[in-house]
C-alpha cells in the first residue's frame, strides 16, 4: 500500500520524461479563469490529463486538463492547466499528485494560483493578492494530505509550516506588480472544502480570524509542496467580493471577472520567472 504514491509518482514522472528533454525548475498551478498564461510558453510540449493515468479528469468548467511544458521568462516551465479540486470529491492525496510529480521532475519553485472571494470591501473584482499565509480549515478538520503513513524520501513525518510562503519570492511579486504598475495585496487566504460558498456568518467568522481572501484549493497543494521542499508562491485573483452586503457570487462571474486583470496577472507570473532566471533565488 504505502508504496504505491511512490510508484505512481514515478509512473507519471517517466510519462511526461517521455515526451521531453525539459528539466523543468519552476511549476505554475494555473486557477480558475487564469490559464491564459500557457498561451505565453515557448515551445511548448503540451500533455492532456487524459494522457496521464493516475490525473482524474477536471470535471469543472474552465477548466481544460493539460500540462503545458516549456519556457517562460527565461526559465523550464511546467504549468498545470486545470487542478483537482477536493469538492470534486478526490481525495487530499490525489488533490495534490500533480505537485508531488513536478517534484519528482526537480521543479523547486512552486507558484500555485487561484480564483478567490475577497473579504474586504474595500477590494476590487480583479485585485490580485499575494498570498501571505493561509488557514487551512478541512486540513485542520482532519482532511489532510499527509494524513497516514509518511513517506521518509518524499519529506518527514511533521514538516513546518511556519512561513510556508516564501517571503523572497513575494518581494518579487511586489517589485513585479510596482513595474507593472498593478496593485498586489498581501492576505491570508482561507481554503474551504466548497463547493457551496459562504453563507455571511461564515464570511464574518472568515474575517474575524484575520482571512483576506476565500477559496476552494491551494492549501493541500501548498502543504505538500513545503513537505517536500519546495518554495511557493501564492496568488490569488479576487473574482468576487464575499461580504454579507454584496451580491452572492457564482461560478461564471468567478471565470468571468476579473477579465481585465488577466494580462495583468500573466505579466506579473512573466516578471517572477525572469527574476528567478535571474537568480534572484538561491536553488532550493
Ligand atoms: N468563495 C469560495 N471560493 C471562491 C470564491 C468565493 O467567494 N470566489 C472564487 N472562489
Amino acid at each position: 500500500m504505502h508504496d504505491d504514491l511512490s510508484s505512481q509518482i514515478e509512473t507519471t514522472a517517466d510519462i511526461i520524461r517521455a515526451r521531453t528533454h525539459r528539466k523543468p525548475q519552476v511549476g505554475v498551478i494555473l486557477g480558475s479563469g487564469l490559464s491564459q498564461l500557457v498561451d505565453h510558453i515557448a515551445d511548448p510540449t503540451v500533455i492532456p490529463y487524459t494522457e496521464i493515468p493516475a490525473f482524474p479528469n477536471p470535471s469543472v468548467l474552465g477548466h481544460k486538463g493539460e500540462l503545458v511544458l516549456g519556457e517562460l521568462g527565461g526559465v523550464s516551465l511546467l504549468a498545470l492547466r486545470g487542478r483537482f479540486h477536493f469538492y470534486e470529491g478526490y481525495t487530499m492525496q490525489e488533490v495534490t499528485l500533480p505537485v508531488r510529480v513536478m517534484r519528482a521532475l526537480g521543479v523547486e519553485t512552486l507558484i500555485v494560483t487561484n480564483a478567490a472571494g475577497g473579504l474586504n470591501a474595500d477590494w476590487q473584482v480583479g485585485d490580485l493578492m499575494r498570498i501571505r499565509d493561509h488557514l487551512f480549515l478541512p486540513g485542520m478538520a482532519g482532511m489532510h494530505p499527509l494524513r497516514g503513513h509518511n513517506d521518509d524520501r518524499l519529506g518527514p513525518r511533521f514538516p513546518a509550516m511556519l512561513n510556508a510562503y516564501d517571503a523572497d519570492l513575494g518581494a518579487m511579486a511586489q517589485a513585479a506588480a510596482r513595474r507593472a504598475g498593478a496593485t498586489l495585496r498581501d492576505g491570508v487566504y482561507a481554503m474551504l472544502s466548497g463547493p457551496a460558498f459562504e453563507t455571511g456568518a461564515e464570511m464574518t467568522f472568515l474575517r474575524a480570524v484575520g482571512v483576506d481572501a476565500v477559496g476552494m484549493s491551494t492549501a493541500p497543494e501548498v502543504v505538500v509542496a513545503r513537505h517536500g521542499g519546495m518554495r511557493v508562491l501564492g496568488i490569488s485573483l479576487i473574482t468576487n467580493i464575499a461580504h454579507p452586503d454584496a451580491p452572492a457570487a457564482n461560478h461564471q462571474e468567478v471565470l468571468e471577472a476579473g477579465e481585465a486583470a488577466k494580462p495583468m496577472f500573466s505579466a506579473l507570473i512573466t516578471d517572477v520567472l525572469q527574476q528567478i532566471a535571474a537568480g534572484a533565488v538561491n536553488e532550493a
